[in-house]
């Protein structure tokens, strides 16, 4: 299962990438929203090209890049603009009516789509039949109502090995690193998760004990 960041900040992009270990990142409005409100810039078409421009950069692989506008017609033109910013553009819309249209539209000229707020196996099968390149189920906004995320993505990766469909599987709406092991178990593709929750793969209070004594017992004796 590849890694990948679901944030549009520049600087954990950065540092989660040095890692090497980074597979893509994903964004959506809301948190390219929340970088622009922090540096206090207005956000202009400009401004956020720039930014997806520099997200592909550091990223190194795919990067989803969500529309705003909500009928077919619209939300084709504004991909073809992401699209043609980066390659590593992967085009990010909504699974409504309008977002199935415009994935038929846009997958038809080889432009790669992530369909995304997927909260049922059947939004799944029909974002695949679209065209999608890859399909997002949300886990924790399901848990969040006292569903189970992980029967949903469960049933959405059985649903593809067995129907045989050409898409890949994004586990999202991670919140903590369980939900990272239990995406793996269940044959996600990719996880998309916050910074925190990446950096929290990694931390084990017994690793950092280990380190502490091997490196006090070595101050004993080291040449
Ligand atoms: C998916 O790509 C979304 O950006 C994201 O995972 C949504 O997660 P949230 O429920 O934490 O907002």
């Amino acid at each position: 299962m590849e890694l990948y960041l679901d944030t549009a900040d520049l600087e954990e992009i950065r540092e989660i990438a040095a890692w090497g270990v980074l597979g893509g990142v994903t964004t959506n409005p809301t948190l390219v929203a929340k970088v622009f409100s922090a540096k206090g810039e207005r956000l202009t078409e400009e401004r956020l090209s720039a930014h997806l421009k520099a997200i592909c950069e550091l990223a190194g692989g795919p990067v989803s890049a969500e529309v705003t506008a909500l009928e077919a017609q619209a939300m084709v033109e504004e991909g073809r603009r992401l699209a043609a910013l980066h390659p590593h553009i992967v085009v990010k819309l909504p699974t409504t009516e309008e977002g199935l249209k415009a994935c038929r539209a846009l997958s038809a000229e080889g432009i790669r789509v992530n369909m995304t707020l997927i909260f049922s196996a059947n939004q799944a099968l029909l974002a695949a039949r679209a065209g999608a390149s890859y399909v997002s189920p949300f886990l924790g906004r399901v848990d969040d109502i006292s569903w189970d995320g992980g029967e949903l993505l469960r049933e959405i990766v059985e649903m593809i090995q067995v129907q045989d469909l050409p898409v890949r599987v994004i586990a999202a709406s991670i919140r903590h690193p369980r939900h990272v092991t239990e995406a793996a178990l269940l044959g996600a593709d990719i996880a998309t998760m916050p910074h925190a929750v990446f950096k929290a793969l990694l931390k084990h209070p017994l690793t950092d004990l280990g380190l502490k004594r091997f490196m006090e017992d070595w101050e004993k004796v080291k040449p």
